[in-house]
Formats: C-alpha cells, structure tokens, sequence
C-alpha cells in the first residue's frame, strides 16, 4: 500500500481500482477541456503571504455555513452516479463526511436514493435537484428530501443541456456498465469494485428508478438529460421552487455577477460559484477567476461558496481570502472513494485540512474565519480585462 501524502496519491490509487469508463467520467471536462484545466491552473497563479512571529496557538479551521457548524469550510458537492465509483458511494460519503463535521450534498442522479443515504447517514444532509420537465415527479422528489430531514435544497442551474464529454460518448458511458467485451475485460481488472458492486443492491439511479414516469433510457445520462431535463428552468420556475421547498436554498452554477444579483433577488440562502468543475460551458471563466466579481457584487447580502478545481486545502484557504465563506469538492472526495471506499473519503478530507491547517499557520493566521485578502498574492492581471 502506497503512503498517501495528497489527493493525487488518491487519484493515482483510483485510477488503478476503478473501471475506465468512470474514471473517464470523473477526470473529464466537456469539449477542449479549458476550463476544466483552468479551473486548477488558475488557482496556482495566487500566491500566499508568508508572516512570521505570530501567535499560531489554538488553531481553528471551524466556521458554519448554511448556519449548521462545520469542522471547516469544505462541503461534499453532488456528483452524478458516485454509487459507481464505489458500490454505496454516497452512502459511504455521506458517512465520512457525518464523521468529520462537513455537508455531504447528495445528488439527484446519485445511485442511493435520498430514502438509502437517509437510512445510513447519522447527520442530515443537503440534497441537489436537477429540474425535470414532470414537475410531478420534482414536487415528489421535494417531498421525499423533506421527508429525510435534508437541511437545505441545492438547486443546480447550469445542466439543463448537457455539455458534451468526448470520452464519455467514446465509452459508451452507462449505469450500470453494459457487458460488452471491452467492459467486461477492463473489469476482470478491477477485481475489488466488482466484487462490492455484486454485493450491493444499489446499482441503478434509485432517486429515479419506480419514482418517474415515463422514463425510457435512464442508463445513459446524456439521453435522460434530453428527454427529462427542463429546459424552461427560468428565475420563475426557481420561484416555484424556492416556495415549494420553504427551507434553506442554494443555488449552484453561478459564474456571472448579474446572476449572482439574480439569485438574490429570487431569495437564494447561499449561492455556489461554478462551472460544474469544467464539465458544461468550455471556454467559460474558472470559478475562482470569477470569485472575485461575484463577492463584490453580493457578498455582503449572501454566502459564496466556490466548487470547480479544490484539490487541496491550499486551495480552500485562497477561495477563502478572496472572499467564500465556504467550499464544495466533487472529484478530490470521488479520488478518495475510487481508491479506498469510505476511508479514502476521509482520507481526502483529512489531507485537506492538514494543509488548511499547516497554511494558514505558515501565513500567520489562527482561525480560517480571518482569511482574508490582506493574504495572499493575486496578480493585477488575475481576473481579466474583457471585453
Ligand atoms: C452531472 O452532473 C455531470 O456533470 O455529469
């Protein structure tokens, strides 16, 4: 067994233990891939602020946010098909997450159902919709998160169209896999994952599976986006919504100020700036590039929280100085789950923190609450002069 130092470690483990057309999944963006890149590049061009002679006692990576405690600020995201990568994923990650004091989001297309993570997890989660056009089923599947005592609804705004993702079109992409010889071959290599995965029950998208109707493909997620995705999502139908649920709101996939101010204006609780970790609009801006932008325009009247390029907790402390009050990881939990199940998970949440940690020490700082600007180094040219 490899010593385990960073998420990479993790990544490198998981590509070895997890079946090719899910890492494939995981570790792709949509078209060129830019902005998935970007989305890591960009973070390595701030730097940090070395300060000495500090008082580095009673250190404290703890904060809140959606006003429920956090051990520190870094959330588990939704991430499509995670029961997948692992057999139970989600409810592994959820778990793992309940253990270190950090949300786990569970997502509308996850394998566990809302009903399986709700069994399993002993703190309440927070639980991702995609809009489908069957408001039925969306008034139902509200209902049915209600009912698991989810503490907040993370409405997902920028996947009502699917972006295109070469390998998954080139590997068939499907869940479960189909036996086609290459598959089969690729999984004979994978001994763990397949053993797990016979060993489970959960190997469809059982938030989906005997709760909508009419439903003809749901393997392939490229087709169930066409057929039950809405694309009449507007600000209105978000309205609906917001009443529907009457709880604690997020919306995810903002990347632009003016719908940052939007969000607002429709009541959103917290708003998550993304670009669905590069996996939607290539050629759109990282999200941290646009952090700053969002912050300046409603950061005094909301939370901003940042997904899309976390892979370390150095990362966490810059989307911090510049100004999130939280963070959301998808592929650094989904490395560690492919690689070790639920230890991996709290594996990659352990590396995080330790470098949350040890950082912010190295930049004078006792509390990730007082992460600000004054901390690190941002080009003058960081977040573009466009036109
Ligand atoms: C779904 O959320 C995806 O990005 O594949």
């Amino acid at each position: 067994m490899p010593v385990i130092t960073c998420i990479d470690d993790l990544k490198q483990l998981y590509k070895k233990r997890t079946p090719k057309m899910f890492y494939d999944y995981a570790e792709s963006g949509s078209y060129t891939e830019q902005t998935f890149r970007e989305n890591t590049s960009d973070f390595v061009k701030i730097r940090l602020r070395q300060r000495v002679a500090r008082d580095l006692t009673g250190r404290s990576t703890a904060t809140t946010m959606m006003g429920e405690a956090v051990s520190m600020p870094v959330a588990l995201s939704p991430v499509g098909s995670t029961g997948m990568q692992r057999a139970d994923g989600e409810i592994k990650a959820a778990r793992a997450a309940a253990a270190f004091g950090v949300p786990f989001t569970l997502s509308t297309m996850s394998v566990c159902s809302i009903e399986d993570v709700a069994q399993f997890s002993p703190t309440p989660f927070w639980f991702q919709l995609y809009v489908m056009k069957d408001e039925g089923f969306v008034d139902a599947i509200i209902e049915r998160a209600r009912k698991a005592k989810c503490s907040a609804l993370v409405v997902t705004l920028d996947l009502q169209i699917l972006g295109q993702r070469h390998k998954d079109l080139k590997n068939g992409l499907s869940t479960p896999p189909r036996l086609t010889l290459p598959n089969i071959l690729n999984i004979m290599t994978k001994p763990r994952w397949a053993f797990e995965m016979l060993s489970t029950p959960r190997r469809t998208f059982r938030n989906i599976v005997g709760h909508a109707k009419g439903v003809t493909d749901l393997a392939n997620l490229n087709a169930w986006t066409n057929e039950q995705f809405d694309p009449l999502l507007t600000w209105d139908k978000v309205k609906r919504i917001r009443d529907q649920w009457g709880g604690k709101l997020i919306l995810k996939g903002i990347l632009d100020a003016d719908d940052a101010r939007m969000a607002m204006d429709v009541g959103a609780d917290a708003i998550i700036v993304s670009n669905h970790g590069g996996r939607q609009l290539d050629g759109a801006l990282s999200s941290i590039r646009v952090l700053p932008s969002i912050v300046a325009a409603v950061g005094d009247k909301t939370e901003v929280y940042l997904d899309s390029g976390i892979r370390s907790g150095q990362d966490v402390l810059k989307a911090l100085a510049l100004g999130a009050k939280g963070t959301f990881i998808g592929r650094s939990y989904i490395y560690g789950l492919g690689a070790m199940g639920q230890a991996g998970v709290t594996k990659a949440l352990e590396i995080i923190h330790k470098e949350l940690d040890i950082s912010m020490a190295l930049c004078g700082v006792q509390k990730a609450t007082e992460l600000s600007r004054e901390h690190v180094l941002v080009p003058r040219d960081f977040e573009g002069d466009w036109v």
